[in-house]
């Protein structure tokens, strides 16, 4: 609001125009980072597709069906380019929670011929990387850490029961990610703490390091117009430029990065993929 009133400090002015620094590490994305980004319960087993205009349902498709060499058939079907970005802000997410895994993932045939189960995977990868278990996650954090499974769980007895039974009883063994799916979530996020933590430290540091946002960001390198336009451009603006049919849809949706406005026509669609009200 009051624009680049310190020269270098990014609590008083921000990360943009602060000055880059590495903190003499070369930037990377940290193995945490990678862990608490597996966020694999975020894929339905399902899309539902709808004409961008009408809001028209047109199919619903396993997921399975539309990866890898197959990511291209609904666009050969006849869906266009804009219908697809409609049906993706109107399909809803699953929640990256415990019990909710994309049965589609658990079953993995990928072209280079490997099958896996990707929820194994998950925890696999992480323990044998060295990813530090949730408690000793935490504690590195400067992090409270959970003594028992309820108080993990924020008093799920049922959850608490079933960790305890996989963990033989030791809270100390509990994977990160699992811990991060099993902790209660603070209202308003959409993910862990735990996980939040790293991502608030990552997400700085990729802008500090980054020399088009923490360094050159002024009006030399970007033109005085062009740095009006990255700062005042939004999703919404570049979505509603490229299709036009989404104007409408766009309008009445707060934010593009949220599940958008429905379509009457789509609101008639009662699958579980755009979140329909039980009638
Ligand atoms: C159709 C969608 C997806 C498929 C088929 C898929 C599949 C895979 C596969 C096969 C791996 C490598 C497994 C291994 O190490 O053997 C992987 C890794 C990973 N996936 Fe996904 N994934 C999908 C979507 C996502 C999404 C939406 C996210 C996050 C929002 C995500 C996050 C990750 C991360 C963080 C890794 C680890 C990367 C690394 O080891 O460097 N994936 N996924």
């Amino acid at each position: 609001m009051l624009g680049r009133i310190s020269k270098s400090s990014e609590i008083i002015s921000g990360i943009p125009g602060s000055g880059v620094d590495h903190d003499e590490i070369p930037f990377s994305l940290t193995e945490e980072f990678v862990s608490v980004y597996r966020m694999h319960s975020l894929l339905p087993d399902n899309i539902a597709f709808f004409e961008a205009k009408q809001g028209k349902h047109q199919a619903t498709t396993p997921l399975a069906d539309l990866t890898f060499q197959r990511a291209q058939k609904p666009l050969e079907s006849g869906i266009s380019f804009g219908d697809l970005f409609y049906s993706f802000g109107i399909n809803y997410p699953g929640a990256i929670t415990n019990n909710n895994y994309p049965n589609f993932l658990r079953d993995l045939h990928t072209p280079d011929g490997l099958h896996r189960d990707m929820g194994t995977v998950d925890i696999v990868r992480d323990r044998e990387r060295g990813v530090p278990r949730y408690c000793a996650f935490r504690r590195m954090l400067r992090m409270s850490v959970p003594e028992t499974f309820e108080e993990l769980t924020g008093g799920n007895k049922e959850l608490a029961e079933q960790l305890s039974e996989v963990y033989n009883g030791d809270i100390e063994l509990v994977d990160a990610l699992v811990g991060s799916h099993s902790e209660p979530v603070i209202p308003g996020f959409g993910f862990s703490e735990t996980a939040f933590r790293i991502f608030i430290v990552m997400a700085s540091r990729r802008l500090k390091s980054d020399r088009f946002i923490a360094g050159q960001w002024n009006a030399e390198m970007y033109t005085k117009e062009g740095l009006h336009w990255v700062q005042y451009t939004t999703m919404k603006d570049v979505l509603t430029r490229h299709f036009p049919e989404l104007e409408d849809t766009l309008k009445n949706s707060q934010n593009a990065f949220a599940p958008w406005a429905m379509k009457a026509e789509s609101k008639n669609y009662q699958g579980i993929e755009t979140n329909a009200k039980k009638i």
